[in-house]
């Protein structure tokens, strides 16, 4: 089957490719963008490691062709660091309350993170568990991870 255009705005920035129509977003992402934050688990659906933002809301990239992508904004993982490719104060906050084990799930778990907070910057327990409950971790480390978003809320606010 013959290649299509497609052309996506990523983390800002606009890029126009060629790709095999029953190329996955997340396997676009990831094999011609090289955007390794978006990680792969399933590939069904389920766990959430593949996580992105499209035009804002946290979609699962392995469910998604790159095709239907076109046209559209996405955010990986890696458009939530700042300009200078420092962590952001969502991932700085993950660090500091050690929300993370061995990190598989950590890109899908700031994604759905980062779509609470642009909403909600004081967010309860319940809509913290709410907003990564399609995000499984195989470490359980559930806790640091609803601590490490209640500091980024408590930074966010902070910050005025
Ligand atoms: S890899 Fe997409 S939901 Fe698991
Ligand atoms: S930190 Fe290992 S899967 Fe969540």
């Amino acid at each position: 089957m013959s290649k299509r255009n497609i052309s996506v705005t990523i983390n800002g920035s606009v890029y126009t490719r060629q790709v095999e129509p029953r190329l996955s977003l997340s396997d676009f992402l990831r094999g011609e963008q090289n955007l390794h934050g978006t990680h792969i688990g399933c590939e069904h659906g389920v766990c959430g490691a593949c996580s992105i933002l499209l035009d804002g809301v946290p979609i699962r990239a392995c469910l998604m062709l790159a095709v239907q992508a076109d046209g559209q904004e996405l955010t990986t993982v890696e458009g939530l660091s700042q300009d200078d490719g420092t962590p952001g104060l969502l991932q700085d906050a993950f660090q500091d309350a050690h929300g993370m084990q061995c990190g598989y799930c950590t890109p899908g778990m700031l994604i759905s993170a980062q779509a609470l907070l642009a909403d909600n910057n004081d967010p309860s327990l319940d809509e913290i568990k709410d907003a990564i409950g399609g995000n499984l971790c195989r470490c359980t480390g559930y806790v640091q991870i609803i601590e490490a978003i209640q500091l980024a809320a408590t930074r966010l606010r902070e910050a005025g």
